[in-house]
Order: C-alpha cells, then sequence, then structure tokens
C-alpha cells in the first residue's frame, strides 16, 4: 500500500503526523521513536513568554482515555526560537514541521507568527484555537467565537506566506460555520480536534484529580468525537483535513479517513507506547495488502460536490469493524 500523500503543497512520505503537546519540539522523543519514519509533526504550542503550566497533577488516567491539564506549560517564543527551532533544522529531513501556536489575546497570534516566520526548519503554522486549560482565558475558547477566528485567521495569513493550519474544538455546536469562516479566511488546512475539557473526582477527598480542576479528555473516549467532527467538516470545507482523537492504531486511522481526514495526528497513544506511530505506520501497509488497497488517497473520503449538509448522528456505514476499540 502507497501512504505517500501531498498536502500544504508538499509530498508526504505518510500521513502520520504526531500531535501537539505529545512529541515536545522533536529532540524529547529522539531516542525512543524514528522520527524519520513520520509524516510530519507538530510542536507543543508556543506562546509569547515562557509558561511553566498548571499545578500538578497535570495527568491521570482513566479506562478510556487520559484527562491532561497541562496548561500550555512551554518555553515561549525566544526560546522557542534559540533553544528547539535550529535543533528541528539541523536534524529533521524528511517529516514536516508545523509550530503551533496559541495566544492568550488576538494580538499575540500575530506576533507570535511575526516572530516565527523568519526561522528556518518548518514547513507551516498550526494555530491552536481550542486549548481547553488556559487559566488566563477562563476556559473562553477562541474556537468558539466566530469573529475571534475570522480575525485571527485572516490576520495570520497576511502576516506569512507558510501554510496555515486552524485547530478547532470538539464541542462547538456549531462547527461547520467555524469550518467556513476558518476556509474563507485562507487557512490552509483544519485539525480536528483538540481535547475536551471535563474531569475526574477523587473519591477519597472529593477533589477533581487534576490539580486544575479541569482537563482535556484525550485518547479512545474522544475518538468519535474527533470522527462525527471530521465527517461533519468534511461536508463544509474542501481544505485538507488532520483528523485527531484517538487515533491508536492503523486502522483507527482507516477510520478517519472513511470520514473524510487526508491526514492524521496521534497524540496519547504515544504516551502509552511510543512507538505507537511507527507500529502504525507498518500495520497500515498491511492492512493494505490484507484489504486489497493500494494507496491512502483512495481511502480518503473526498468532500461532497453538492453542498450536502450532514447529520452528525450517522453512523459511519462503509466502515468494517477490525475489533479494535
Ligand atoms: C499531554 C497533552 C498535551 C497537549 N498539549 C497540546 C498543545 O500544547 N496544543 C494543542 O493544540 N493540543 C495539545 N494537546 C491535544 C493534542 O494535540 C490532541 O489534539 C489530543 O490529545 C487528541 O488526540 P489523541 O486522542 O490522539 O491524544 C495535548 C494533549 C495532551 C494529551
Amino acid at each position: 500500500m502507497r501512504l505517500e500523500t501531498e498536502a500544504l503543497g508538499v509530498r508526504l512520505q505518510n500521513p502520520f503526523f504526531l500531535a501537539s503537546g505529545t512529541c515536545g519540539f522533536g529532540l524529547e522523543l529522539a531516542e525512543v521513536v524514528d522520527i524519520e519514519a513520520l509524516g510530519g509533526f507538530v510542536t507543543k504550542s508556543v506562546t509569547l513568554e515562557p509558561r511553566v503550566g498548571n499545578a500538578s497533577p497535570r495527568v491521570a488516567e482513566f479506562k478510556g482515555g487520559m484527562l491532561n491539564s497541562i496548561g500550555l506549560a512551554n518555553p515561549g517564543l525566544e526560546r522557542t526560537k534559540r533553544e528547539k527551532l535550529p535543533w528541528i533544522r539541523d536534524n529533521i529531513y524528511r517529516p514536516q514541521v508545523l509550530v503551533s501556536i496559541a495566544g492568550h489575546t488576538v494580538a499575540e497570534f500575530f506576533t507570535l507568527i511575526e516572530g516565527l516566520d523568519s526561522e528556518d526548519g518548518f514547513l507551516g503554522f498550526e494555530i491552536n484555537l481550542s486549548c481547553p486549560n488556559d487559566a488566563e482565558r477562563e476556559g473562553e475558547l477562541f474556537a468558539l467565537n466566530p469573529s475571534a477566528v475570522a480575525e485571527i485567521i485572516s490576520g495570520c495569513r497576511i502576516r506569512t506566506e507558510r501554510p496555515i493550519v486552524a485547530k478547532l474544538a470538539p464541542n462547538d455546536p456549531d462547527l461547520s460555520k467555524t469550518v467556513q469562516i476558518a476556509t474563507e479566511e485562507g487557512a490552509n488546512a483544519l485539525t480536528l480536534v483538540n481535547t475536551l475539557p471535563r474531569a475526574l473526582l477523587d473519591i477519597s477527598d472529593d477533589v477533581p484529580e487534576l490539580g486544575a480542576g479541569n482537563g482535556g479528555i484525550s485518547g479512545p473516549a474522544l475518538r468519535p468525537l474527533g470522527l462525527d467532527a471530521v465527517r461533519e467538516a468534511r461536508c463544509a470545507t474542501h481544505l485538507p483535513l488532520f483528523g485527531v482523537g484517538g487515533v491508536m492504531t492503523a486502522t483507527t486511522a482507516v477510520e478517519y479517513a472513511r470520514a473524510g481526514a487526508a491526514l492524521v495526528q496521534m497524540g496519547t497513544a504515544s504516551f502509552a507506547w511510543p512507538r505507537a506511530v511507527t507500529e502504525a505506520i507498518a500495520g497500515l501497509i498491511q492492512w493494505g495488502i490484507e484489504n486489497r488497497v493500494s494507496s491512502w488517497n483512495d481511502l480518503v473520503s473526498r468532500p461532497p460536490s453538492t453542498n450536502a449538509s450532514v447529520n452528525r448522528l450517522d453512523l459511519f456505514d462503509s466502515i468494517e469493524s477490525s475489533g479494535e476499540t
């Protein structure tokens, strides 16, 4: 099975990326993962100032997924330029790199783009409009505010010629509209979805398990939401989509392709097993042989030619269950 595909103006050796916040800036994973085997990766979201992140504990496991409230811990714009991007420039060859940026205000997104655009070694930007645990914004997501989405994407568009990818939220009641706005304002691709804000309770003292209270759900529990969001977005835009949320194996990636994602990102699976992504790449080739599918591109559902609307509760009738969860 041929895994090569094209998106964002470049050729990718396969559709697998590691998701923002789960692979640092690449070097943190270099000893445990064959990074050169990836289609690409998205860096940790970079903010203007360095951030130490939220109170611990910051992650909690539950059956079916993980809850995290890292709080955007990152080195900030200047140290990212000085310490992180040079490593990517000098050490990453085949995978494509997207630098994720997260502003606390609309203007901060623009300062971040202007500060990073002149650096070498990365393809484009993922605009994190959907970080659910940024304490300074008290849970208010840019992705859920149509005028903020328009302002941020159009402002980023005029500041860079690199591809920009808008990362949206799983709990957007009007996702089709948000997708259309991001498309009209000049995004080159969309990432669906970020984590979903919720909490877990420690029954020994009845307080939330995470230091910050709420966190974002990731892993298998997020997969139905990610698939649903991709399927809805597929009908609202012709842009390439990154499917994210519970991609653990080759067949979960196939599921996203059938929903309409041309590319996938893996996050939580790499925490459970750092080599999950390289095993999924090998597993996809094997899956193609067993199912007589000769290329990844053949699997990806295309946007409908008419302006069809989608029922978010529709089942995925074309997917054969592999028995995996
Ligand atoms: C520990 C952790 C940190 C994350 N940090 C970021 C981040 O900085 N920026 C971002 O856009 N998403 C972040 N995410 C969300 C992931 O990129 C991804 O959207 C989410 O985890 C769903 O994918 P998964 O189910 O494969 O983990 C983070 C997720 C985890 C688990």
